[in-house]
This record gives structure tokens, C-alpha cells and sequence, in this order.
């Protein structure tokens, strides 16, 4: 593969690649929405799948990435978007040209203004721990959601490591749909009338102190605070305690009520989260419109480098026939009962049967 040392990673901006993020640009398609709800396609080549809960994050093993068909990469879209992160171990050929490629079958890819990027391909991004040290600037240990702050934040990230640390360095996420059906519907009611500023101010506050130049424009956006998955079409919060500066037409003390409380619920309640154990050349590819995730900075003194190839989406809405996670997973949990039920009857009647032999 090919392999994306140091000496390659551009790190501030020159004259002529200043304007790069001018490329930045939204979704014109919802890719995976209108595939095989069963996935057919996707699953003849699944030689096995875990579920990390029965709601979020699922490991498919048997898939190389870089050999999906075209259908096949559509049921996989819509498969990331219902579990929320998808986990693939030993995509060692997924090198800069291929990761570029499957991020380009589900939209345009994003130019990250500030993150340090592959000199060949600029929308390779490189997480690299050594150009990242600790308390300076990182979003590896803190809730958000990709480039929140864009006006067409991102569908899916795309993200591998290369280099792992011997020990730590796990990657957690939380699922914005639960977060948003753990609300009474009073407060659902209030949330969805809602909107919130996202900001750069995280990269002007590190660009102001390194002396780097961006490679283009540090945006803000008005985001709802309840978004609607195009592909699902469940809603999800979506705020996050990095990005988000405040809600919108309420007092700052109501604002800062509000962002705390939602925030808390996506840090703290365990039923929501998955986390996920590095090896290298794992991939993780996660549906930003809908959940949140944050590195877990426990690895030094080892280090890491990563690439993550970012897809931008649509920009934001809310529609207010939405469904919710919760009222789809009814059918799913009942599913899940009558193959338990039909496995207990089975085993009952051989029971009986050899009861009934040996009597
Ligand atoms: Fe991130």
C-alpha cells in the first residue's frame, strides 16, 4: 500500500493552495437511500457479522472495501447509516487512491481547512499523534461530529490507521438517534423548533497560536438541532460539544442548559456508546449526521497515524413526519423475540422427544 510518510504531509497552507476548501461543496444525491431495505447484495459477501448492541455499531467481516460493487456500495451506505459505524478489519489494500475512490461513490469529498492533508491527495486527511501533541489542538478527545461547523457537514467518514499504539487508542461513538428518542416529548417538541450555531472557532484559536495558514475559508453554519437522516429518515440530535457554540433565540443561560444537557447524554450513557479496538489497517466508516464520536487519549507514549477520507452531505434539515430509531427497532426487537421463541420451541420438542424414547 502506499504509504503516507511524515515528509508527505502538508501541514500549512502555501500561496496557491490557499483556496483549496473553494472546492467545498454539498450532496446532490442521498447515497444508499432507495436500496434493498434486506441488502441482499451486501450480505452474499458477509462471511460474518457482530453487532456491538442491538441498536448501534456492527464489525462485517468477509468485505473488502476496494472490491464493493456498485450495488453493493449502495446497501452499504444505508447499512452505515441504520447502525450508525460499520467496523472492517484488514483492508490492507485500501491505500490514498482507493479510499478516495469509495469516498467518491457517496458524494463529493471534503477539504478540511485546518488538518493537516496528503500532498498528492488533499482530501486525505492525516491523523498523525506526533503533529497532533496532546492539549494543543485535537478533536481526538472530545464529542463531535465531523466538520460540523461546515454548511454541508459531512455524510460519512471514511478513517484507517496505519500505525497503531501498542496499547490504547480506542475510537468511541455515540448514537444521535437514541440520544434524541431518550427525550420526554415535551422537550423533543421544544428541540425541534430549534436551530444551533457551529463554529470554527477551535481553528482559529489554534491558527492564531501555531502561525499555520488554512487552506481556505473557516466556516460557521445554522444547523437544526433535531436532523432528519436522508437515509433513514429518523431524527437524531445533532449538537456537539466541540463545534457547537450555542442554541440559537434562546437566552445564553437557556443555551448553555440546553447544549449541557444534550452534551452529558452523549458522553455519559453507556447504552448509547460503542467502542471500537484498533488494529491496523481496520477501517471505520461512520454516518455523521447521526452520531458522535471521540478518540479516547489514553495512548502515549505510544503514537498513531491515520487517514480519513471525509464525504460531505446534504445540508442539514428537519422534516417533522420524521420516523426515529426507536419506532423502526420495534419491528427488529419483535423479530428478535419470535426466532428466540421459535429456537426455545424447537429445543422443548426435542427434549420431549428424547423424553419420550428413552421413557
Ligand atoms: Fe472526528
Amino acid at each position: 500500500m502506499t504509504v503516507s510518510t511524515v515528509e508527505k504531509v502538508v501541514l500549512s497552507a502555501s500561496e496557491e493552495d490557499s483556496t483549496l476548501t473553494d472546492r467545498n461543496t454539498h450532496a446532490t444525491r442521498v447515497a444508499g437511500k432507495g436500496s434493498d431495505p434486506e441488502k441482499k447484495a451486501l450480505f452474499a459477501s458477509v462471511t460474518k457479522r457482530v453487532d456491538y448492541s442491538p441498536k448501534f455499531g456492527t464489525e462485517l467481516h468477509g468485505l473488502q472495501l476496494t472490491q464493493l460493487t456498485e450495488q453493493q456500495a449502495e446497501e452499504l451506505a444505508a447499512f452505515i447509516s441504520e447502525r450508525g459505524v460499520v467496523f472492517f478489519r484488514n483492508q490492507d489494500d485500501l491505500d490514498d487512491e482507493e479510499h478516495v475512490k469509495l469516498g467518491r461513490r457517496w458524494g463529493p469529498l471534503h477539504i478540511h481547512p485546518l488538518v493537516p492533508h496528503n500532498n498528492k491527495n488533499p482530501e486525505v486527511i492525516v491523523l498523525d499523534s506526533r503533529l497532533s501533541p496532546p492539549g494543543r489542538y485535537n478533536t481526538n478527545n472530545s464529542w463531535h461530529s465531523d466538520v460540523s461547523f461546515e454548511p454541508a457537514p459531512s455524510s460519512y467518514s471514511i478513517l484507517q490507521f496505519e500505525e497503531i499504539p501498542e496499547a490504547g487508542g480506542d475510537t468511541v461513538w455515540s448514537n444521535g438517534y437514541q440520544v434524541y428518542d431518550s427525550l420526554s416529548e415535551p422537550v423533543k417538541a421544544l428541540l425541534e423548533g430549534l436551530t444551533a450555531t457551529h463554529t470554527s472557532d477551535l481553528f482559529r484559536v489554534f491558527q492564531a497560536n501555531t502561525g499555520r495558514k488554512t487552506f481556505g475559508k473557516l466556516n460557521d453554519a445554522v444547523h437544526p438541532v433535531v436532523r432528519t437522516n436522508p437515509v433513514t429518515g429518523w431524527k437524531a440530535v445533532f449538537v456537539n460539544s466541540v463545534f457547537t457554540r450555542e442554541i440559537n433565540d434562546v437566552s445564553p443561560v437557556e443555551s448553555k442548559w440546553i447544549l449541557d444537557y444534550l452534551n452529558d447524554l452523549v458522553a455519559k450513557r453507556l447504552d448509547f456508546q460503542v467502542r471500537f479496538h484498533w488494529e491496523k489497517n481496520s477501517v471505520a466508516i461512520w454516518d455523521n449526521r447521526s452520531t458522535f464520536h471521540t478518540g479516547v487519549p489514553d495512548f502515549a507514549p505510544y503514537f498513531r497515524r491515520g487517514r480519513r477520507v471525509t464525504v460531505s452531505g446534504e445540508i442539514p434539515f428537519f422534516e417533522q413526519g420524521s420516523g426515529t430509531q426507536a419506532k423502526a427497532f420495534e419491528a427488529t426487537a419483535q423479530a428478535i423475540v419470535a426466532k428466540q421463541e421459535a429456537a426455545a420451541k424447537v429445543k422443548e420438542e426435542t427434549e420431549a422427544a428424547t423424553a419420550a424414547k428413552s421413557a
